[in-house]
């Protein structure tokens, strides 16, 4: 299968593309990413000779670009997006460019590859295409019912705004013009390679320098935690066996659930550093989501998908990970970064 992959040199895109190399011999990748500051060909060094891996730069709300790097494809796997919460609440812009325009623009590019053959890119056929939105377009839920595929949309930020715009575009796509879209909705992911301004890498790199660590709103807010192969391996399943125009929740469901007070303290004492070190913070972001829970007995069951790593493994794999690779995050948190904290954090 040749497979084009929006957002591959970013978190879980870079890490999707390891995995689906890694699986599958045969299978190749297109990775077209845009490298904003999230996307890190670092991340991808060491599969960067491969020779069933290709990368090129682009932007998905350039329609020409993207139509000519889905040439020949059997299937996109659309990750590209702006990711972070709280940039979308200083500009929200570049969420809207990006998350909903962008993904039109995917849409369009699928449309191009479906029967009859078409025109531009010559070949028509079976393409699959999974758009990966995300757990947060249910918005927060109380405890202690937990959200699923059917439910309302209760987005609370821009960037969760702009990723509910963005499904509902592909959910018109598939009612109006075919579109053989799959949808996943995933929790919270942490792990290897991911850009340190997400509370899981932020806290251990800052902890590891002794920085502090600027907990939000007292620490009690839920999160379902999933080690981000465990979601690659969802989002392989949903490619190769989910049921077109479905909508696959993915989630570890934390079993008791998890404040990111507790989350913080475990990092800390992984690392065997004080407590001290965690700075009360308030405000930073308007909105904040209390809790997110999210149902995932449909891809468990229909799929036979569940997580194999759990929290506990997961956490000290990924700590260890950080403090293995601290050049990668330290040359990461240099440029654009230091002025983007700044900003935001303050002093
Ligand atoms: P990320 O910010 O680490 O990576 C995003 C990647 O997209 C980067 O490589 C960036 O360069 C690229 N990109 C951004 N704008 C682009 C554009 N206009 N054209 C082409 N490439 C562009 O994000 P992530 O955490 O890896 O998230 C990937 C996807 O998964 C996103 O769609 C996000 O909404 C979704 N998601 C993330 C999580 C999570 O916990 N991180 C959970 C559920 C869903
Ligand atoms: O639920 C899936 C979503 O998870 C994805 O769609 C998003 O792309 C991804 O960024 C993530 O969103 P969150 O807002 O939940 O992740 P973040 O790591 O930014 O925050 C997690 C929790 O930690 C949240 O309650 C806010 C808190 N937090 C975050 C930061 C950055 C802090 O207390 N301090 C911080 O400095």
């Amino acid at each position: 299968m040749k497979i084009l992959v929006t957002g591959g040199a970013g978190f879980i895109g870079s890490n999707f593309i390891r995995y689906i190399l890694k699986k599958y011999p045969d299978d190749s990748v297109v990775n077209f990413d845009k490298l904003t500051y999230a996307g890190n060909l670092e991340n991808l060094k060491d599969i960067e000779n491969d020779k069933r891996y290709q990368f090129i730069q682009g932007d998905v709300c350039d329609y020409d670009g993207l139509c000519r790097a889905a040439e020949g494809v059997d299937a996109i796997i659309h990750f590209a997006a702006e990711s972070h919460v709280d940039r979308s609440i200083h500009s929200s812009h570049e969420f809207l460019q990006t998350n909903v325009f962008g993904t039109q623009n995917v849409i369009d590019v699928v449309r191009e590859l479906l029967p009859p053959p078409s025109p531009l890119l010559g070949k028509g056929g079976g393409v699959r295409f999974v758009h990966v939105s995300t757990d947060e377009v249910y918005g927060d839920i109380e405890s202690p019912k937990k959200s699923k595929n059917g439910d309302a949309f209760k987005p609370s930020s821009p960037y969760s705004a702009s990723k509910a715009a963005s499904e509902v575009m592909v959910l018109a796509a598939i009612r109006t013009h075919g579109v053989p879209a799959m949808i996943t909705r995933c929790t919270n992911n942490y792990g290897p390679f991911q850009f340190p301004e997400k509370l899981v890498p932020l806290f251990i790199s800052n902890a590891i320098e002794g920085q502090p660590l600027p907990l939000y709103d007292g620490g009690a807010q839920i999160r379902d935690w999933l080690y981000v192969e465990d979601h690659c391996r969802a989002v392989d399943l949903v490619l190769r066996q989910g049921k077109v125009g479905e909508a696959y929740d993915i989630a570890a469901e934390n079993e008791p659930e998890v404040i990111n007070r507790q989350i913080t303290e475990i990092i800390l004492t992984t690392l065997g550093k004080n407590k001290d070190l965690v700075e009360e913070v308030a405000g930073l972001r308007p909105g904040h989501d209390q809790r997110y829970a999210v149902d995932s007995s449909k891809i468990r069951k229909e799929l036979g998908w569940k997580p194999q790593v759990s929290l506990e493994e997961g956490l000290k794999q990924t700590i260890k990970w950080y403090q293995d690779n601290q050049d990668w995050w330290r040359r990461v948190k240099s440029g654009e970064y230091r002025q983007y904290y700044q900003s935001h954090y303050g002093n």
